[in-house]
């Protein structure tokens, strides 16, 4: 049955292939990003997150079935922290109230392989305590590691919020992916340095698949805001050909 979703970062990479592969399947779909969208709009500062909110809720016309949360960035500065937590985080709850709405609500935000790697202690609490400033300060501690601190972070608030009254209790199912190297114009700089390449392949093995191209992960994130997906919530599922496996071995399961 067509649903109506809303996907955020659509204008390039997995939000794009997402946005292509549930139109294919006659979902309506509204975009949202910084340019190339349906609802133009930034989700860095508090502004931009209303204006998001509110073009959301015009465009949906009281009809918001699912939201996939691609927009992200990996700038390594404070501003990850802003994009990729608050920016995604602020969105949500402004469309929850509508979301709650439908008969089968489901949210997908992007995590990362890079969640199983160091942190920034700093901001990842901070990100938690809801403190903007402090987190983007704690990044700017620690550049190279602040994008996997934001995902992490990303990656602890669903857990913690997927279970309450306002998500599960509300019949919202909501999960993160931890996609591993996707071939996307966000690294493609490092994907085109041998050294980069070099560092991404030791640093995250993919013995299934090798790098990944956007449009594998969009049939994953189109099951998981399907009406089929009536149990899975408040899970980090890695996307990753086996890295995680490989990374973290059987201490995980
Ligand atoms: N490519 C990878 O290897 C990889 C791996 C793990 C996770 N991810 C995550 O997947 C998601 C999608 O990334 P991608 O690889 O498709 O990258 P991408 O750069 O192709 O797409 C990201 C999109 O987000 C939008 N965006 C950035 N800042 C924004 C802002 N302030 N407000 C609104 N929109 C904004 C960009 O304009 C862009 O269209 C991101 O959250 C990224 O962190 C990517």
């Amino acid at each position: 049955m067509p649903r109506t979703y809303l996907v955020t970062g659509a204008a390039s990479g997995i939000g794009f292939a997402t946005t292509q592969y549930l139109r294919d399947r006659d979902h309506r779909v509204i975009t949202l990003d910084l340019h190339d969208a349906d609802v133009v709009a930034d989700l860095a500062t508090a502004d931009g997150r209303a204006a998001a909110v509110a073009g959301v809720i015009d465009h949906a016309g009281g009809a918001l079935d699912a939201v996939i949360a691609c927009a992200g960035t990996a700038v390594m500065t404070g501003l990850v922290m802003r994009v990729n937590y608050f920016g995604t985080i602020a969105l949500l709850e402004g469309v929850r109230p509508l979301l709650a709405t439908s008969d089968s609500p489901r949210v997908v935000v992007i995590s990362s392989i890079g969640v199983v790697f160091t942190a920034i202690d700093a901001a990842v609490e901070a990100c938690l305590a809801s403190d903007e400033e402090a987190a983007a300060a704690a990044a700017e501690t620690n550049p190279i590691l602040a994008y996997p601190s934001s995902k992490r972070a990303l990656a602890r608030w669903v857990r913690r919020t997927a279970p309450t009254s306002d998500w599960a209790g509300a019949g919202i199912a909501l999960n993160a992916i931890g996609p591993g190297t996707v071939e996307t114009p966000m690294i493609q700089e490092l994907l085109d340095d041998p050294a980069g390449l070099a560092m991404i392949d030791s640093g995250v093995p993919m013995p299934l698949s090798g790098h990944a191209q956007p449009g594998q992960i969009a049939p994953v994130l189109a099951f998981l805001t399907s009406e089929e997906n009536t149990l899975i919530t408040g899970q980090v599922l890695f996307v990753d050909g086996g890295a995680d496996a490989l990374i973290r071995g059987d201490d995980i399961w």
